[in-house]
């Protein structure tokens, strides 16, 4: 027989890994929607040259690592590797912008395809989640959306949050800071990789981000976009720190921070989380002004980021905050003889009915079975009955972890529930 693994670079989600991520993921939309942002979903594929026009044709997301394919249609379609161009293109088709008021905010989540070498923190499959604010140019919104992502990292419970900020300036900096990359890494071609030659005449803003030793030294030495922001960009991005110092937000300027993606201008931010591991950026994010004009949309400028799920989850993990994740069972239900057994599905309904989970071993068994059983399960109640007190209308309900007991009425087995295991506030945050 045949066995089959799974693709190389994805994984199988279950067990505690599975609730450690469902209680991210639900924390991070939370503090979304305390922000204002509203979901948004997108399909999965999309045409290939959204991304070649949206990411840009020259980055390496788009030259190396796009799941591409023909459908049977013949139309190129890529499963996506990041969710902001098809928002964007979203926005644009669905004229969002024209029926709303602006800024439009959006969340997401969902799984992303990168074709990458596999290793600690990198997946071809993994998850992002992610923000889009869209249709209003602000500084404070811009901070905003940043302030989202430390207040969510730090609502998480990690500790020393710190941001690395940078800025792309706009068009007239962005060439002017063009111009003097070229100058200074043409003397340098003939020692670049192959990938950094080429990335002289067509995106030299990449060269900051090979990841090649040698041409790392030899960008170490480049000069400093700070230097090449015109007046505007630069009151901009004073206007920005500003913000940032008022709110508190630990961050350090990096001018070798370009990201990976080409629509950016103005604020780009990245954080990496200091733990036991590095497993790179757990978000990054920024500032575009072209993206929905590009798409053939309306001139409409946006700002966003997006969070790598697997990063954080296995910081999370590392730094121990992840006991609470598992909830465990509410009320095992042990039922002391066959015909107790055979009566105990009403019982079991009742209980799941008022909103605690319930379990029923799933066959009659001894009292020293249930009790591994339900202990296996984290279950914070037993509720014990024979026949006898069936018949008479009563069980007992057992807290597992102060080892007390105290006969209840069944028909008040409501109320008996919500005064011994206490409603918890179903509030996430
Ligand atoms: P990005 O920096 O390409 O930005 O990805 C954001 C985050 O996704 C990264 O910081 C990282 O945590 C995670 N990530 C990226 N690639 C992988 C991978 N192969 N395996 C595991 N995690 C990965 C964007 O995607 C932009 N769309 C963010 C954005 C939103 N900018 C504006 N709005």
């Amino acid at each position: 027989m045949p066995t089959f693994q799974k693709v190389k670079g994805t994984m199988d989600v279950h067990g505690h890994y599975a609730r450690v991520k469902e209680k991210l993921l639900e924390v991070l939309r939370s503090m979304a929607e305390l922000y204002a942002y509203q979901p948004i979903e997108t399909p999965m594929m999309e045409s290939t040259g959204l991304f070649e026009r949206g990411s840009g044709d020259t980055t390496d997301i788009v030259e190396k690592q796009m799941y591409t394919f023909f459908d049977k249609g013949g139309r190129s379609l890529t499963l996506r590797p990041e969710y902001t161009a098809g928002v964007a293109r979203a926005i644009v088709e669905e004229k969002l912008y024209a029926n709303n008021d602006l800024p439009l905010k959006f969340h997401y989540d969902g799984p992303l395809f990168r074709y990458e070498r596999p290793g600690l923190g990198r997946y071809r499959q993994f998850t992002q989640f992610g923000v889009e604010c869209v249709g209003v140019d602000s500084a404070w919104l811009d901070v905003e959306s940043l302030l989202l992502a430390v207040e969510s990292l730090s609502y998480l419970g990690f500790r020393g949050v710190k941001a690395k900020i940078n800025s792309l300036g706009g068009k007239a900096s962005r060439e002017a800071y063009r111009k003097a990359l070229v100058e200074y890494f043409t003397p340098h071609v003939e020692s670049m990789c192959e990938d950094c030659k080429r990335r002289l005449s067509t995106n030299p803003l990449r060269l900051l981000d090979c990841k090649v030793e040698s041409d790392k030294k030899i960008a170490a030495g480049a000069p400093n976009i700070l230097d090449y922001l015109v007046e505007e960009d630069k009151r901009r991005f004073e206007e920005t720190v500003a913000y940032l110092d008022l709110l508190g937000i630990d961050y350090v300027v990096d001018p070798g921070l370009v990201r990976g993606l080409d629509y950016y201008s103005g604020l780009v931010y990245e954080i990496n989380i200091a733990g036991k591991k590095d497993y790179g950026a757990v978000l990054g994010g920024g500032h575009y002004d072209d993206l929905l004009s590009e798409l053939g949309g309306p001139s409409l400028p946006g700002v966003g980021f997006a969070v790598g799920i697997e990063r954080l989850i296995a910081s999370y993990i590392d730094e121990g905050l992840d006991a609470h994740c598992d909830p465990g069972l509410d009320v095992y239900l042990m039922p002391i003889g066959e015909g107790a057994y055979r009566e105990s599905a009403p019982l079991l309904i009742e209980v799941r009915l008022n909103g605690y989970s319930a379990e029923l071993p799933p066959a009659p068994g001894k009292l020293g079975s249930y009790f591994k059983r339900a202990e296996r399960a984290k279950a914070r109640f037993a509720l014990i009955y024979g026949d006898e007190e069936l018949g008479e209308g009563k069980a007992n309900l057992k807290d597992l972890e102060k080892k007390e007991q105290v006969e209840i009425d069944l028909s008040k087995l409501s109320e008996e529930l919500d005064a011994h295991l206490g409603r918890e506030d179903e509030h996430v945050i």
